[in-house]
């Protein structure tokens, strides 16, 4: 392999740099140039990319978002939206590519392999943790840790003030940023999008604790189980107490990453780059029990909701 592209695709995930440093400064190891497409895969269907050195990536391991830029660009899908990339494509003469981030940009990669012929190795990134064949996504860990600083402040105030906070955690369809926010927070509630929920239920827990001297009320809502106005508006409706909101939204994908992000973001880049040069590809690679693991990119399903019940249940018992 003589010249392999990089880029960083879907939602930006803290950890995004690091595992691009690591991929830039592994294929220099191989003594093959790196190209960065800027902008994700719209960056492949307009052109826009530059050549990588050990030395642009110098500076950025501890930086929060992408240097390369992302972009959602669902038109990738579609013949109209594939078509310009294949000039790039040809341009480029890329012999393989590390694709970084979640769900979406594995579906883009494999849609590069089966029609471009592209060898493509994923690093999963993203705040959501949804993707099957990893125990943990990049980026994860430092929104988990950033929703734990928010629920803390605001536990703050709710104690003072005696009130009922409504906080709403993002994770798209996937409950479980939320479940170990709450855990973690040591919350009254969370609301998943796992497990139904009555807002009447919910408000009879809420009055009970009060009753048994609780002097808040803190409920993590999964931004996949209902918006946190919503229950705020319910729970006011059903208690007669002051409830307020917070909705998170995407101050969870900022900030300079965890030290457990930078670290996992390292070896998976890593990895990822050395399978490609193995010669492995169409696969991702996770972390499953503290090892490696490859899984097919092209058989990727949806991720089980094994791991969000077993938090869910924990955080019944805890409460
Ligand atoms: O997938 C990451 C994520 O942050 C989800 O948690 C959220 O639902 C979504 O992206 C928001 O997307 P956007 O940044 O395009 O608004």
């Amino acid at each position: 392999m003589k010249r392999i592209g990089v880029l960083t695709g879907g939602g930006d995930a803290a950890g995004m740099n690091p595992a691009l440093r690591a991929v830039v400064r592994t294929a220099w190891q191989h003594d093959a140039e790196v190209i960065g497409i800027i902008r994700g895969w719209r960056g492949l269907a307009e052109g826009t990319y530059e050549t990588m050195t050990p030395g642009s990536v110098s500076g950025i391991l501890d930086k929060g978002g992408t240097v390369l830029r992302t972009f959602r660009y669902p038109e990738f899908a579609t013949e109209e939206g594939t078509a310009p990339v294949a000039k790039t494509i040809k341009e480029l003469k890329l012999d393989g590519m590390v694709i970084i981030g979640g769900d979406g940009s594995f579906r883009g990669a494999t849609k590069l392999t089966k029609e471009f012929g592209i060898p493509v190795v994923g690093v999963p990134a993203t705040i959501d943790n949804d993707i099957p064949g990893t125990d943990i996504s990049i980026g994860f860990d430092t929104a988990l840790n950033i929703a734990i600083d928010a629920v803390d402040k605001v536990r703050d105030t709710a104690t003072s003030h005696g009130r009922i906070f409504v906080i709403e955690v993002m994770g798209r369809s996937y409950g479980l940023l939320a479940a170990q926010t709450a855990i973690a927070t040591g919350a009254e509630e969370v609301l998943l999008p796992e497990i139904p929920y009555k807002i009447d239920d919910v408000a009879r827990r809420i009055s009970a604790g009060y009753k048994r001297g609780k002097q808040h009320a803190i409920i993590i809502v999964a931004e996949g189980a209902g918006k946190a106005s919503y229950v705020s508006f319910e729970l006011q409706e059903r208690l007669a107490r002051d409830v307020r909101m917070v909705v998170l939204g995407h101050v969870q994908r900022g900030g300079s990453p965890s030290a457990y992000d930078r670290i996992l973001a390292s070896r998976l880049g890593h990895k990822a780059t050395e399978l490609l040069f193995e010669g492995k590809h169409g696969v991702m690679v996770g972390v499953v029990a503290n090892k490696f693991k490859t899984s097919s990119l092209a058989k990727s399903g949806k991720v089980s909701a094994k791991a969000v019940l077993q938090d869910a249940r924990l955080m019944e018992i805890l409460v």
